[in-house]
């Protein structure tokens, strides 16, 4: 006899621009998996083995260090990656996915102990930051602060009359890389700017006020040291304001990009041109908040 249950986590776009480290947004991409017990543990991806070593995998590393924190040993298990939507190594949450499922699937082997507060604080631990695990765990639109101690976060009103158009090039950019190009100190006048910009987006975020989305999602903490690492980002940036946009940002660290809009075809297609122009390939689709998060499902024990 044992358990069998499936993981479902979202993909998420973190920062918001002004949102530096700290506000973060479940998008529909969805890592789904296939757990349960077996007499080793395996690693599998449709039926095939993985294609990544066991020691790289970060959902094992994930629910290794979740051990650490459960008092009863879980049983060796079966993961079956069954669905993998969200791009790897663009911004757009893939390592967090990938530690908040691990997490999930250590706890829900050692009968639950972990409540939804200290699965965040594990994910957090283990992130550094928590704009893209704290999301993905509880779905929608998220703020999020962090210390040794504690994780506290709130999440704002559903914007459902916002989409995501989701501009991912075909290169990579590590998160180490594009984190490597930030200065290690600010003006304070560019930490003021970002704070009252946050302040401001959040309550427009809430009251669905989008007049001033763009001003308010100008960060001067990362963005502006960012994109060099990103090709065409700014070019692309002003085609999107051209064709209508509420406003603009980098997912995340990069390389995926950004628009807010409402729901809008036409505005989609002119970007879909746009983007045609340069050597990189990029595409474009759009999205919607994930709001449901991280969840277990079809649950049986065999
Ligand atoms: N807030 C992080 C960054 C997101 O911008 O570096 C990447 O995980």
């Amino acid at each position: 006899m044992g358990l069998k249950f499936k993981v479902r986590v979202p993909g998420t776009s973190a920062n918001i621009g002004v949102g530096y480290d700290c506000l973060g947004v479940a998008l529909d991409y969805l890592l789904e998996l296939e757990v349960e017990e077996s007499d080793k543990i395996e690693f599998l991806e449709n039926g095939a083995p993985f294609s990544i070593p066991i020691e790289e995998n970060l959902i094992f590393e994930a629910i290794k260090y979740t051990e650490k924190h459960l008092v009863k040993n879980i049983p060796s298990y079966k993961v079956n990656v069954i669905k993998n939507e969200i791009p790897i190594a663009r911004g757009l949450g893939s390592s967090s996915s990938a530690i908040v499922a691990g997490i999930m699937i250590a706890n829900k082997f050692a009968g639950s102990p972990l409540d939804i507060n200290k699965i965040a604080k594990l994910a957090v631990d283990m992130e550094g930051h928590p704009d893209n695990v704290v999301p993905a765990i509880f779905g929608g639109m998220v703020l999020a602060a962090h210390d040794k101690e504690k994780v506290a976060y709130s999440t704002l009103l559903n914007s459902d009359d916002l989409y995501f158009y989701v501009m991912i090039p075909d290169f990579q950019l590590s998160t180490e890389k594009a984190r490597s190009v930030l200065p290690k100190s600010y003006l304070v006048s560019d930490a003021i700017n970002n704070m009252s910009k946050l302040g401001l987006l959040v309550n427009a975020f809430n009251k669905g006020e989008y007049e001033n989305l763009r001003f308010l999602l100008g960060d001067k903490l990362h963005q502006p040291y960012r994109f060099v690492l990103i090709n065409n980002s700014e070019k692309i940036f002003e085609a999107s304001e051209k064709y209508g946009a509420l406003g603009e940002y980098i997912s995340g660290a990069g390389p995926t990009l950004i628009s807010l809009n409402h729901d809008n075809d036409e505005f989609l297609e002119n970007m879909k041109e746009e983007l045609g122009k340069f050597s990189d390939k990029w595409t474009i689709e759009k999205k919607r908040i994930n709001l449901k998060g991280a969840e277990i499902f079809d649950e049986e024990t065999v």
